[in-house]
Order: C-alpha cells, then structure tokens, then sequence
C-alpha cells in the first residue's frame, strides 16, 4: 500500500537530545561541563532508555520526565557533578526546549505538502512533547503528537504503535516510522510498519528480530521514501 502517514520519534530523531548538555556547557556558570558535556549527555541519554525499558518490563511505570530526571541524576553522579543543583537545573530545563534538527522543518513540510499524515509518537510525556515541538515552531507542520502516556508503557510495546493506527485509521503497511533509536526502529519494523533509521552515528544495525527497511544519515530523504 502507498505510505499516507509518517509517524516520527521524538528524542534523537526530530530534536537534537545532546544540545541540552552542549548548551550549558558553553554557559559561564557551568563551565564545569566544558570538557565532560558529551559524556553527560550519552550517560544521560543511555540511562535514560535503560529506565523506560526497564520500567516497561517490570510494568512500574512512570512518565517520561521522571526517567529524564532519574537519568541524569545517574549521570551526575558518575562524573562527579551531582553536588551542583543550578547545573542540574539548567540541563533539565534545556532539555524542554531541545533543538530541532536543522532540516526538519523543511522535511515536514515537504510531507504536508504532498498531502502526507504527519505525527510524533513519543515516549515523551505531552507537555514535554508539546515544549518541544512549541520551541522548535513545527506545530503546523503536524497533524499530531501521540504520547505512550495514553498507554501507561513505553516503547517498543506493541499498544504504542497501535496509537498510530487508532489515530488516523490507517493500515499498519501506510505507515512511514522513521526513528533514530535502533531499537525502535527494529522494533516498528517488527510490528509492521515501513520504517527509516537515521543512523547519524553510523552505528551498527541492532541485532532484533526485524530490521529497519531505510536507512539514512539525515531525514532530508524522508519525502522522497514516503512518496517512492
Ligand atoms: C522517544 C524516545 C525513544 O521520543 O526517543 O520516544
């Protein structure tokens, strides 16, 4: 079946989750994340997956922002940095207005423009999502943000991709997933959909029971695969 809607990941894939760190660390108040700001960030970002994946098997779930806290309390304290409150602060509430990626406002109005459904579907509580996409002036350019809140498990729970399908009523092979989380990727080729990794990092292909079916550097080429 022709692709109708391209379902987009939030964090990594649309908005750039180690701007966060790399901001605050160019702040003169917290110049002690000058030389460490990339290894906050993947400890940050690694336990904070690491938490959702946990809590989902465990079926202890919590909202999207307590993991983004757990996680960079962990990663805080792994680099001896937990005792300064003003820097945590500051990279929790930067993470509430993370940078797009550049292209993305183009991509997804090339979408819009050959008639295409276009959605977030996030492991991101709304509000955060709604912070996000507010601060990256995409809200028009989507026709919606799914959460795994309406859900109460995060991804890759087969009920979360169901919000794709119980949104717009489409069939699961009109579907373009498009995420920059291997995992998630593999995953919602799993359960269907057609599916772009933007493998930015250029890492290996993770070993799940699917693999995605594109793979890109950059999600320029998106229109492109959606209309192919
Ligand atoms: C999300 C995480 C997985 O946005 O990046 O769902």
């Amino acid at each position: 079946m022709p692709i109708t809607t391209c379902v987009f990941d939030a964090y990594g894939t649309l908005f750039d989750v180690a701007a966060a760190a790399r901001q605050a660390a160019s702040e003169p108040d917290h110049t002690a994340l000058a030389d460490v700001w990339p290894q906050v960030a993947e400890h940050w970002r690694t336990k904070q997956l690491q938490y959702t994946w946990l809590r989902a098997v465990t079926r202890d779930h919590t909202d999207f922002w307590q993991v983004t806290q757990d996680g960079l309390d962990w990663a805080l304290e792994k680099l001896g940095l937990a005792g300064d409150a003003a820097m945590r602060e500051r990279l929790l509430a930067l993470y509430w207005e993370l940078q797009a990626y550049p292209e993305v406002p183009d991509m997804l109005a090339a979408l819009k423009a050959n008639g295409m459904n276009t959605a977030i579907l996030s492991n991101g509580s709304p509000d955060m999502l709604n912070g996000a996409v507010q601060s990256a002036g995409i809200e028009e350019v989507l026709d919606t943000t799914l959460s795994v809140e309406s859900v109460g498990i995060f991804k890759p729970d087969a009920r979360v991709y169901d919000l794709v399908g119980q949104h717009f009523g489409c069939e699961k092979s009109e579907v373009l997933f498009v995420s920059s989380n291997g995992w998630d990727a593999c995953a919602a080729a799993a359960y269907g959909f057609e599916t772009a990794w933007v493998n930015r990092a250029g890492e290996p292909v993770d070993r799940l029971v699917a693999a995605p079916n594109h793979h890109l550097t950059d999600l320029t080429g998106i229109p492109k695969i959606a209309s192919a």
